[in-house]
């Protein structure tokens, strides 16, 4: 048995990528999108729907270009590395159409039950169930795949805030947050160091009269902007440091990290050490959160205790009039349109992020239900390409047992891993889990043969930042660009920088470099000479 017609549920950038890969391997996708456009989170509205994602009005992306991109379709050269959303929506609109995915989406038609046909056990048919206009439609499909994102329901913890409730002042969620407008001459607590509540305080406190920024876990500060000036993950997430990361213990690499992101800016003057080491937990993008501190507009603060009518209590006994709440606290996630939450426990029992470990047929699967420390869209592109080909019965998935094992001994490593966090469980390694992925699916480069045909291309692959592209050289899905892609990532990193280029005769630099090879031959040749010299005494003496 062969799936024919799968239905993908969300159209944003995971839902595209999983169009996509349906049609690369002939299968036919339906996709339903409860709003009225593409792109998911990326879609800036200024009264989000609710169950959709909600983001402020300068959002800007904490992952670079190249690393965010589909892994055929590179972001044009002049687009800055680092995207504001409505950039990262204009890239999107140009990726569907291009591929043109467009028709294959029904729009305002939200999916409200997935269940299982009677004779699942031998077919794996689903009855789907969407609702367009206040009418029920009902669908079969051979396959779903479950692309709704993990950031449309809010989670609000006012059961650890004693006296919220009799607080006389505004209290919101990061999700309802747009822009600074409302906040002129306030007094604002945003509770949370995540990288929301990180901007949206440094944003406040430029017209606020005073903002406060509670933590309990304190955090570490990295920043998109990296040595040099170039963009962070493109320096850091090369196969070179994975290599190099796998063989130091894990307590070097933090106490590496540690030092140069105190060197920039000393957490424990800042108010902001954090209770874990870097690598065990989620760090905050933090480029201008400093500045606003130095400056005094942000004050960092401990847990808030309680609230009053007025006022916010701290836990180290401080006090401070207070107007509006800002709790930047996360994201929940659920699957309300499934029948047994329980046994799609999504939370734990997932094959490598993606299959349900217990169905008889494997035609259900859940597409970027992952926190990868890097980009999602080439994460969920890549299990969309590996779903795919699962469902058209090109690739088995193991026996029940094996990916149960395989599973929990991958929670027992995460455990090890990280802090414990309910809602950090899905937390990956960016270039780790892609290769996993790529494995499966027969795409996973192999640098050492690549190095006798191409070594050009291998030391790119190998020293330069972990593009999405090496995913398309070879295997289902090739693409016969990727090999120009990769050989040219830095000039698309450095094209949207160097807006201002000096001619030849105004620049220092060939009078510089002139200078520079003298300096290199002088420098050569003074051990020579010196030993020259040593060796003729020696002789004499
Ligand atoms: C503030 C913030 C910043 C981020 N920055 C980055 C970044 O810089 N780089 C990065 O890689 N990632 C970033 N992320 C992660 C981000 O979630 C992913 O990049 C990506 O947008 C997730 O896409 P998605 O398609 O999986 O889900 P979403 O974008 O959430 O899309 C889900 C879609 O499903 C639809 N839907 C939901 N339920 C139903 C239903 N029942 N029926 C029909 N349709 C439904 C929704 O309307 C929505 O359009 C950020 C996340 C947040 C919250
Ligand atoms: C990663 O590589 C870059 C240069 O390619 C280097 O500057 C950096 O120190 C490395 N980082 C780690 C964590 O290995
Ligand atoms: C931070 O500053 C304090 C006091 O100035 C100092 O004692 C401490 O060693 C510094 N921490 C680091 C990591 O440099
Ligand atoms: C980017 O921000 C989102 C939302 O806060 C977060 O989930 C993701 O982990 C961040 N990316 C990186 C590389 O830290």
């Amino acid at each position: 048995m062969s799936v024919k017609n799968v239905a993908v549920i969300g159209a944003g950038v995971s839902g595209l990528g999983a169009i996509k890969s349906c049609l690369e391997e002939g299968l036919e996708p339906v996709c339903f999108e409860m709003s009225n456009d593409i792109g998911g989170l990326w879609r800036y509205e200024e009264i989000p729907q609710s169950g959709s994602p909600g983001i402020y009005k300068s959002l800007t992306c904490n992952t670079s270009k190249e690393l965010t991109t589909f892994s055929d379709y590179p972001m044009p050269d002049h687009y800055p590395n680092y995207l504001h959303h409505s950039k990262m929506m204009e890239y999107l609109r140009m990726y569907a159409s291009h591929f043109g995915l467009i028709k294959y989406i029904q729009f305002q038609t939200k999916v409200c039950s997935v269940r299982k046909r009677p004779d699942f056990s031998s077919s794996g048919q689903w009855d789907v169930v969407v609702e367009v206009d206040g009418n029920q439609k009902a669908y079969v499909f051979d396959g779903v795949m479950i692309c709704i994102g993990q950031y449309s329901e809010k989670y609000l913890p006012l059961q650890d805030f004693p006296g919220i409730k009799n607080f006389r002042g505004k209290y919101l969620h990061t999700w309802e947050y747009k822009h600074p407008d409302n906040f002129v001459g306030k007094r604002v607590v945003v509770i949370g160091i995540g990288n929301s509540g990180a901007d949206v305080a440094g944003e406040i406190s430029r017209v606020a009269e005073q903002v406060f920024l509670s933590t309990r876990q304190g955090t570490w500060l990295w920043t998109r902007v990296w040595d040099n000036g170039n963009p962070m993950d493109a320096t850091l997430f090369t196969r070179y440091n994975r290599t190099v990361q796998k063989f130091l213990p894990t307590f070097l690499i933090n106490r590496w990290i540690e030092n140069k992101l105190n060197a920039r800016l000393n957490h424990t003057n800042y108010g902001l050490q954090a209770k874990h080491r870097f690598l065990s937990h989620q760090s905050t993008f933090g480029d201008d959160l400093p500045n606003h501190i130095i400056t005094g507009r942000v004050l960092v603060k401990p847990n808030v205790k309680e609230f009053t009518e007025s006022s916010a209590i701290f836990e180290d006994g401080t006090e401070e009039n207070i107007d509006v709440v800002v709790f930047a606290t996360g994201y929940t996630f659920s699957f309300p349109f499934l029948e047994d939450e329980a046994t799609l426990n999504s939370q734990h029992s997932l094959f490598k992020f993606v299959f349900p470990t217990h169905l008889e047929k494997p035609t259900l699967a859940f597409i970027g239900l992952l926190q990868p420390v890097g980009a999602t869209i080439p994460t969920s592109e890549l299990q969309s390409r590996w779903v795919v080909r699962v469902f058209a019965g090109l690739k088995k998935l193991p026996s029940e047992s094996e990916m149960m094992a395989n599973t929990n001994r991958r929670k027992q490593k995460m455990a090890n891993q990280f802090v414990k966090s309910p809602r950090v469980v899905h937390r990956v390694q960016y270039i780790d889990y892609m290769d996993e992925i790529a494995s499966e699916i027969g795409v996973k480069p192999n640098l050492l043969s690549l190095l006798f045909w191409d070594p050009k291309l291998a030391i790119e692959m190998f020293y330069g930042p972990c593009t999405p592209y090496q995913f398309r050289l070879q295997g289902p899905g090739k693409w016969t660009g990727a090999h120009t892609a990769i050989l040219t990532q830095r000039d698309r990193i450095l094209k949207p920088l160097r807006t201002r280029v000096l001619k030849q005769s105004e620049s220092a630099s060939s009078s510089l470099s002139w200078i520079k090879s003298v300096c290199a031959v002088i420098c050569l040749c003074i051990p020579v000479l010196v030993s020259v010299y040593v060796m003729h005494h020696l002789t004499l003496a």
